[in-house]
């Protein structure tokens, strides 16, 4: 399992936004293709478009109290998509990680990864780790990016892993709980997220931490990804400031 203990609650830090904001928020970055086509241009203009966005909603976490910030990059199911589209974002992933190293490491932002990396190419995969362990000190924001990542994937292989544990007699099947199975989840190291936004005007999760948010408030909003601002995110943060998380309970 991870060397990393679970939920990393040193990386805490008291909301400077001036109102009770989401600590951690997930996006998934939708609208890419849309945007080039009303622009006439092809769907990679788009994807480039949206992956320059990712820096300002970075930038402003702090201000905003956000300590965790997870983005949807690449889905397994987007392995559906012309190889030419799939090749193009697989190459804009290599280029981005290479061009925000050393910015994002500046920034004292931590970045990891989450999804299955297995069928990513070689280069990539380097490049991912090589990300991971520049930033393995840093704490000013943590930033993960979902590569590959399908929540069902996720919730499979982390099921084989925790039945290989029983398999070892590591674990018993009567200890088994709502605790044990995050522990093998990809997120294991994080909190669960708070506010879980979409862009682009769908209503849907499309396979995105579906265990992780089973108590996350959403916003779907009709922004597309590339057009999306710090200015919007900070009004969802003070929208769900002003929500009453009950959790089953009554306020
Ligand atoms: C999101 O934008 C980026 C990825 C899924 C890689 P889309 O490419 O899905 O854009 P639309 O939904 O077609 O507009
Ligand atoms: C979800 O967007 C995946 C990412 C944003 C990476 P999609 O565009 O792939 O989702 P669907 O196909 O509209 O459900
Ligand atoms: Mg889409």
């Amino acid at each position: 399992m991870a060397s990393e203990p679970a939920h990393d609650l040193t990386a805490t830090a008291p909301a400077p936004a001036g109102f009770d904001g989401p600590r951690h928020v997930a996006i998934i970055m939708d609208g890419n293709g849309r945007w080039a086509q009303k622009r006439g241009r092809p769907r990679l203009f788009g994807h480039h478009a949206g992956a320059q966005r990712v820096r300002e909603v970075v930038e402003c976490c702090p201000r905003l109290g956000i300590k965790y910030l997870t983005i949807f990059a690449f889905s397994t199911e987007n392995w559906k998509r012309t190889q030419v589209e799939v090749a193009g974002l697989m190459k804009l992933f290599r280029r981005y990680i290479s061009k925000e190293l050393r910015e994002l490491d500046k920034e004292n932002v931590r970045v990891r990864f989450i999804g299955d990396r297995d069928r990513l190419d070689a280069k990539l995969i380097q490049l991912m780790d090589e990300m991971e362990e520049v930033t393995r000190n840093n704490d000013r924001v943590h930033l993960t990016i979902a590569l590959n990542y399908g929540a069902r994937d996720e919730v499979a292989r982390a099921t084989r892993l925790l039945a290989e544990d029983v398999a070892r007699g590591a674990l018993k099947p009567e200890d088994i709980d709502v605790e044990t199975l995050p522990r093998y989840l990809d997120t294991r190291v994080l909190p669960d997220p708070d506010l879980v936004i979409r862009t682009s005007g769908e209503a849907r999760i499309s396979n995105f931490l579906l265990w992780q948010s089973a108590y996350a408030e959403y916003e779907f909003i009709d922004t597309l990804w590339p057009d999306f601002t710090s200015a919007e995110l900070e009004r969802l943060c003070r929208s769900y400031g002003k929500r009453d998380r009950r959790f089953g309970a009554v306020s």
